[in-house]
């Protein structure tokens, strides 16, 4: 019997109820199932539990660990940067809880788009499925930026050096283009193109070598650590300076408290950045439709990669704040800083190499899921259906790929990666919420429906979820909540003036209203 029959047989196509009237209307779990039955939009289901976990640790460990850890320890925590990856860690599982769920449940290309499809209606879907366009296709841009710097100081150690004005946005002139970064995404989106199958063996060989650089980051540093370096282990909450308005965190401008970094409040801060090592585990959810069996493998592939993650991201910011106080850590390469600072750049040669080949696989990944929400939105008809036609020989979504991988390819020339990091975060933390909040609404509107995996403790983890989401939320800039405003609202006029009127949702259900 093959994985689809198995995955399919429990759901009951008689129970498939009519659809709601509107931008509530809901669309079918029983519904989704057939739609990736159609030949010429169907994915060909290759992908093992051992696949998903191999693609979430590729996506998931990145420029995160690589490179906001210096920063954010500098800045913000200092050697608490690792209860900054146990709190951003704690918020993720939380939210991974509810996605396998979803995962498990609706297995049908698209993510929380579709889940949310399925439980909250055709606008929040919408909603989810435009913000993960933000997660994914800025996510890809900032990780090939954060590629291009490792790969610019990996030359300019056997001495070749890029011209200033392809080398990425000067921070003096505010103008550059990055031409490494432009070059990876293309291709990476021809890699795409050619198929699921290359694009995960490929994957496999870059995330056994990213996790063994990071594992010597962790054994190798660990013998110079000093002790002394770790104290005091929270520094003291110090007044902000040279930040204020729109650049505060929400929640400082909410209750007016006077902004600090560092201390326990710092941790938090802290966690609201570092949060973005840890994007990737929910795109292991955007490849249910390609997974053999769905139920069994997806919520060991996304807790999987996730609990391995957070292990790593703990080790090594333990021992990078330990060889290095955290006041002399560096902003662009702290791995391999810290290193060079007790005398081996020996080491640190190897980890940009890492490095190099780690972030790419991040790139590759983030590409993928975003190209499948595109897809999947597509398909329903919200945006165009010219999108979703597969490849006849590859079975991938080709149009959609290189539509985003151009569009992407751009942005990453000219993109300012700390800013769009953050916006990043925002828009994933969002995503966090809804599928959340999918979970407590489809266990009441749809009890019937088989869930191979369950999230324990609901309705209380769900609301935990939403609550801690919510939490590292507000400890984001201001501006960053009013760039993600604006792009939303965007979002709603475009579906307000296209999806709604094409959504293939909406034309069954005028369909059906019209007497034959
Ligand atoms: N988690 C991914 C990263 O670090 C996106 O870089």
């Amino acid at each position: 019997m093959s994985g689809r029959h198995l995955w399919r047989s429990p759901v009951s196509t008689e129970t498939d109820p009519a659809p709601r009237a509107g931008a509530f209307r809901t669309k079918t779990v029983e519904q989704s199932i057939r739609d990736t039955e159609e030949p010429e939009h169907a994915l060909r289901k290759s992908l093992s539990a051992l696949d998903l976990t191999v693609f979430g640790v590729g996506v998931i460990i990145g420029t995160g660990i690589f490179v906001l850890t210096g920063a954010v320890a500098k800045e913000n925590a200092g050697p608490a940067t690792s209860l900054a990856f146990v709190v951003a860690g704690v918020v993720c599982a939380l939210a991974a809880l509810c996605y396998a769920e979803f995962a498990s449940t609706v297995p049908v290309a698209g993510s929380a788009y579709t889940f949310a499809y399925a439980s909250l209606g055709e606008l929040p879907a919408w909603i989810i499925g435009w913000d993960l366009v933000l997660e994914f296709a800025l996510g890809t841009a900032v990780v090939a930026v954060g590629w291009s710097g490792y790969l610019r100081s990996l030359m300019e150690n056997i001495g070749w050096q890029l011209p200033d004005a392809l080398s990425g946005t000067n921070d003096i002139t505010g103008f550059g283009f990055d031409l490494l970064a432009f070059l990876l995404v293309l291709a990476l989106t021809a890699v795409l193109v050619a198929g699921m199958k290359l694009s995960a063996r490929v994957t496999s060989l870059i995330v056994a070598i990213k996790v063994v650089v990071v594992l010597i980051v962790i054994v190798a540093g660990s013998f110079f650590i000093k002790v002394s370096n770790w104290d005091p282990f929270i520094p003291p909450a110090q007044p902000q300076t040279g930040e204020s308005g729109l650049q505060e965190p929400l929640v400082q401008l909410l209750f007016g408290y006077a902004p600090t970094n560092f201390g326990v409040l710092g941790i938090f801060t802290a966690a609201s950045v570092v949060f973005f090592a840890f994007i990737g585990f929910d795109v292991v959810a955007t490849a249910a439709e390609e997974t053999r069996l769905p139920q069994r493998d997806m919520p060991r592939g996304i807790i999987g990669s996730l609990f391995i993650c957070t292990v790593l991201y703990v080790a090594v910011s333990i021992v990078v704040t330990g060889m290095q106080h955290y006041t002399d850590l560096s902003i662009d390469a702290p791995l391999a800083d810290a290193f060079k600072s007790t005398g081996h750049p020996w080491y640190a040669g190897v980890i940009s190499f890492g490095a190099v080949i780690g972030l790419m696989s991040v790139c590759l990944i983030l590409l993928l899921g975003q190209t499948r929400v595109f897809f999947a939105m597509s398909r329903d008809g919200l945006l165009p259906r010219f999108f979703s036609v597969t490849h006849p020989t590859f079975r991938t979504p080709y149009r959609a790929t290189i539509l985003l991988g151009v569009v992407i390819a751009i942005v990453a020339g000219f993109t300012n990666i700390q800013e769009l990091a953050v916006l990043v975060n925002i828009g994933t933390l969002f995503a966090f919420v809804v599928v959340a909040l999918g979970v407590l609404i489809l266990r009441r509107t749809r009890p019937d429906l088989p869930r191979a995996f369950r999230t324990p403790l609901v309705p209380w983890l769900p609301i935990a979820s939403v609550a801690a989401s919510v939490w590292l939320m507000l400890n984001l800039p201001a501006e960053t909540w009013l760039r993600f405003g604006l792009w939303m609202a965007l979002g709603v006029i475009v579906y307000y003036v296209y999806g709604r009127r094409h959504s293939r949702l909406g034309k069954r259900a005028e369909d059906e209203r019209t007497p034959a």
